[in-house]
């Protein structure tokens, strides 16, 4: 997997460029003027040519109808509003277009809930039970039943690490976080800011693999930079749960403990950006002036990057993740090897349980800045109305209307 790493030698006209814009939105937030180390940092990114992932694109596969029924789990509502605005429509039309009968639930963040969801479904007789866990220890006790009634399980987004399903699809999350990381970097570099002051908000490392992986991407790149005194990682945390409200408060006093001064934030996602910019950036004027990632290409997150308070996000699209899934479902239903048909699937090991074999499918994700988010609407994700409702002026600025 490679991550294209270094940009060029910033040119005189970028570095002009760099500065007008920063003299222009040094004035967004006139609370920001205590001498903080920050304040010559802004938040508004524009590059050209960010960072790309090293996954491999997917395939367009048409395997054809199966008939069946398929039962999706989804995790919650709120750790990322991903789970509603992308995965349940796009599961349910890659499953209708299969031609299988699909029930798609979503388990609200309680594991019981998730247990009683998964329960029904195999009462019910599903061939394939698609489930993106809250976290592992219930999804592998899911798994577990499935597999006991004979129901083939598809561990869609989050692994379980420690279980038993044998399929696995998703982004290529460790390459999500190697992104994040490398372009909170380009996009200070693009300002001129050596030796940057960095924290860490890394996601639910407690419940979820994913949030594990976007760390360690990102400490792929931090790490080597941090050893020649390239960057000062100043702190970093974990927001329990994936739980956006868990964010501010340890931000907030890994800030102090920093004399207030950040120039950079890996946010491992879109919610827990925006709580750190409404809350503990806002609170010390620094909202707009911190380069602040994100993932998922959520509506919020998008708007925040338009207005300049986000630097980046993540767009990874859930449509592909979602026919992926569908189509690997067909092939379980179907009784075919899904390399047979065509799913390029890779070994994927489980640390937890050196006997789990798993294969994966891991799709490519795309980084989002001012530069190119009419990607996200040229994909079909979100049309420019959703993407700029409230915000026309800010799009308008952008080329965005
Ligand atoms: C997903 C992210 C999401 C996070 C919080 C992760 O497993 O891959 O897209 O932001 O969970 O729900």
């Amino acid at each position: 997997m490679s991550i294209h790493i270094r940009r060029p030698v910033i040119s005189l006209v970028a570095a002009l460029t760099a500065a007008a814009s920063l003299a222009a939105c040094g004035g967004n937030d006139d609370s920001n003027d205590g001498g903080s180390g920050s304040a010559k940092v802004t938040a508004a990114c524009k590059l050209d040519n960010p960072p790309k992932s090293g996954a491999a694109a997917p395939t367009d596969l048409d395997l054809g109808k199966a008939s069946g029924k398929v039962g999706v789990i989804l995790p919650d509502t709120t750790s990322s509003t991903r789970y509603e605005l992308y995965d349940k429509p796009l599961l349910a039309k890659a499953l209708k277009d299969a031609g299988v009968q699909a029930d798609i639930q979503n388990a609200q963040g309680s594991v019981q809930k998730f247990a009683s969801i998964a329960q029904n479904m195999i009462g019910d007789g599903v061939d394939v039970l698609i489930i993106d866990s809250i976290d592992a220890a219930s999804g592998a006790s899911v798994e577990k039943q499935a597999a006991a009634a004979g129901i083939k399980v598809i561990d869609y987004d989050r692994v379980n690490l420690g279980g038993s399903a044998p399929y696995y699809v998703s982004f290529d999350n460790e390459d999500v976080g190697k992104l994040q990381a490398q372009t909170m970097l380009d996009c200070l570099e693009q300002q001129d800011v050596s030796n940057p002051k960095v924290i860490i908000m890394n996601g639910g490392t407690d419940v979820d693999n994913n949030a594990v992986l976007f760390s360690k991407g990102a400490h792929t790149v931090l790490d080597p930079l941090k050893k020649d005194g390239k960057v000062d990682v100043v702190g970093e945390q974990t927001v329990l749960g994936w739980k956006n409200e868990n964010a501010p408060q340890p931000f907030a006093q890994t800030l102090t403990s920093a004399d207030g001064v950040v120039e950079g934030v890996v946010a491992a996602n879109d919610g827990i950006a925006n709580a750190i910019i409404g809350g503990p950036l806002t609170d010390n004027g620094l909202a707009g002036h911190v380069v602040i990632t994100g993932q998922d290409a959520s509506v919020e997150g998008l708007q925040n990057v338009i207005t300049g308070k986000q630097s980046m996000t993540i767009f990874k699209d859930v449509k592909l993740e979602a026919q992926a899934a569908a189509q690997l479902a067909i092939a379980l239903i179907q009784g075919k090897d899904p390399a047979s048909v065509g799913l390029t699937l890779s070994d994927f090991s489980d640390p937890k349980d050196p006997n789990h074999k798993i294969q994966a499918l891991l799709l490519p994700a795309q980084v989002i800045t001012q530069a190119n988010v009419k990607d996200v609407v040229d994909a079909g994700a979100l049309t420019q109305e959703e993407l700029c409702k409230g915000i026309e002026d800010a799009c308008a600025e952008l080329g965005l209307s």
